[in-house]
Formats: structure tokens, C-alpha cells, sequence
């Protein structure tokens, strides 16, 4: 009988997908809550025919050239802009990753920052526990007064699985929906129109787009000057699309009313950040798909992926175009 392949997985992950994984392979799990340092991940991965990883994890060509025995890469996430996948695709390694299963998980979180900055929920929770909540200010007429939802505009940016998705809650929500997409496509309930048009016309903004060379800093200063003024962005996407330093002085001024980020430029967000400072801003830590059902699903998907490569078959979901 052949040898069962020997996998590393860079950390456990929550659901059943690695006792499958464990069953079918010889496979290693980094026993660590911090992911492993390059040095450790090429000490660990260098033996190995399957390497199952997450979006913290560097793969590029100095790692794929220490393991010359990788047949399959699965990456538990939906994102792989972590991965080198021209080097990938050069040494003939297919790439696993995570789509659909986190669509719906991750547009309810675009809506609940959407809903987090107009109503100034979190800004709400802070005064509470803040202890400005005091007998003399009982109830104020104009106390964190916020945006409403319903009537207004929201712009997406980028009209993919998630990007619709969040256009099905909106229009329950009875808003009018602008989006732009690149390539232009048609999507029942929005109005589609240039970027420009988008983000000037729109009183919320929400970016659902691939993390690629073409859409680094794709709102820079001079998108985010063309906002109307007041208006809201939200951002669970990747934090690249986006110039922070530009966004933050946005905020800063009153330009933008507010912004619900959940990804950031840099993970996790540096302590010297300006948006720290920054009270009309809501910051989570990439937590869009953190759901106990979709991670499980997740990790359930990366196993499919990667114990399909390992037998030879095509991946469920393969990042390199064409399949290698
Ligand atoms: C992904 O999968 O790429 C998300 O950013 C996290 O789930």
C-alpha cells in the first residue's frame, strides 16, 4: 500500500475537515495560535506534498523552492493574495481556496459596519460604558445623531458574489443601489455606472473586490475627494483597495461621516495608526467570515481541496487560471 502524503496544516481550524484530513494523511498541524514564522513554515512544509494554509501565511517562490515535493497548496480563505501564484503555477502546484461557502457571512458583516457607522452604534456603547449616560442627560434630541439606511444611496464597489450579496440586503433595506464592476456585468436591482459616478452619487460605499496589483490603492485620495460629502465606506474586502492615510484624513476632516473597516492596509492595524484616534470610525479585526458555521465550512472546503490535488483530481476550487 502507498504511503499516506505527508501535509502540514499552519493551524488548527475550527469544524471536522482536519480529523478527514488526518484520517487520509500524514499530516502535521502547527500546534501554535500564532502563525508560524517563515523560518518555521519552510522548515515545516519542506518535507511535505500538501501544505494546507491560511491568509497569514507568505507563500511566495523562496518557500516553494524549499519544498520541492508540494503538489497541492488549499488556503482556507477565499483570498489568495498571500500566495505567489505565477511561482505556484510555474512548478505546476494548483491552488485551493474558499469561495462561495463565506459569501453571505461576509455581506452580513459588510451590513453590520454599513449599520455601525450610520447609527454610530459602537460610539453609542462606548458612551454607556463610558459613564457619560447620566441622570441629566437622559434623553437628548440630538444626542449621536446618525445616517439613516433606508432611501438612501450605497455604491458598490465590485459586483462578485459578496458584492451581490450585500445588494440583496440593501434592497430590503430600501435603498438605491449604484455598482460598478470591471467588467461591466449586469445585476438585477442595481443601477450600473462608472466608478466615478459611483462613488459621487452615493451616500454609502462598500468595497467587495479582489485584492490584484490593478485595484491596489483604487480608492486613493483622489477617489475618496470624489465621495459625496458626509458619506460612509465600508471595507471588508482588503485593506489595500483602499489609501489609508487618505481615508483617515477624510475622516479626520469631516469629508467622510464615517468608515466601518474590518481589513486593513497592514494586519493587525499598527499602534500608531491614525485611525485609532479616530471616534467615527469602526475598526474590527478581519473578522468577515468569523461565523462558527462558515469556518467550519471553510475548513471543510480547504480539506476537499487539498486532499483532491493529493489524489490527482481537479481542486473543487482552484485559484490558478488555467489549472496547472
Ligand atoms: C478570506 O477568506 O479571504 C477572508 O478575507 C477571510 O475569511
Amino acid at each position: 500500500m502507498a504511503e499516506r502524503p505527508r501535509v502540514f496544516v499552519t493551524r488548527s481550524l475550527p469544524g471536522d475537515g482536519l480529523s478527514r484530513l488526518a484520517a487520509a494523511t500524514r499530516c502535521r498541524i502547527w500546534p501554535g495560535s500564532a502563525p508560524p514564522t517563515p523560518e518555521a513554515l519552510a522548515r515545516e512544509a519542506g518535507d511535505c506534498e500538501g501544505l494546507l494554509c491560511l491568509l497569514t501565511d507568505r507563500i511566495d517562490e523562496a518557500l516553494l523552492a524549499v519544498a520541492p515535493r508540494l503538489r497541492v497548496i488549499s488556503s482556507c480563505s477565499v483570498g489568495v493574495d498571500h500566495i505567489d501564484l505565477e511561482a505556484a503555477t510555474a512548478r505546476g502546484i494548483p491552488i485551493g481556496f474558499t469561495p462561495g461557502v463565506l459569501v453571505e457571512t461576509t455581506a452580513d458583516l459588510a451590513f453590520a459596519l454599513l449599520l455601525a457607522a450610520a447609527r454610530r452604534v459602537v460610539e453609542g456603547d462606548r458612551f454607556v460604558r463610558g459613564g457619560q449616560w447620566t441622570p441629566d442627560r437622559r434623553w437628548e434630541p440630538d444626542l449621536l445623531l446618525g445616517r439613516d439606511l433606508h432611501g438612501a444611496t450605497l455604491g458598490l464597489v465590485g459586483l462578485g458574489t459578496i458584492g451581490r450579496a450585500v445588494a440583496r440586503r440593501a434592497s430590503g433595506f430600501g435603498m438605491r443601489i449604484l455598482g460598478w464592476t470591471r467588467s461591466g456585468r449586469a445585476v438585477d436591482g442595481v443601477e450600473s455606472a462608472e466608478l466615478d459616478r459611483v462613488l459621487a452619487e452615493s451616500d454609502f460605499v462598500s468595497v467587495h473586490l479582489a485584492y490584484t496589483p490593478e485595484t491596489r490603492n483604487l480608492l486613493d485620495a483622489r477617489a475618496l475627494g470624489l465621495m459625496k460629502p458626509g458619506a460612509i465606506l465600508v471595507n471588508t474586502a482588503r485593506g489595500g483597495i483602499v489609501d489609508e492615510s487618505a481615508l483617515a484624513a477624510a475622516l479626520r476632516s469631516g469629508a467622510l461621516a464615517a468608515a466601518g473597516l474590518d481589513v486593513f492596509e497592514r494586519e493587525p492595524l499598527a499602534p500608531e495608526s491614525p485611525l485609532l484616534a479616530l471616534d467615527n470610525v469602526v475598526l474590527l479585526p478581519h473578522i468577515g467570515s468569523a461565523s462558527i458555521t462558515t469556518r467550519a465550512r471553510m475548513a471543510d472546503l480547504a480539506v476537499d481541496n487539498l486532499l483532491a490535488g493529493l489524489a490527482g483530481r481537479p481542486l473543487l476550487h482552484c485559484a490558478n487560471h488555467p489549472p496547472p
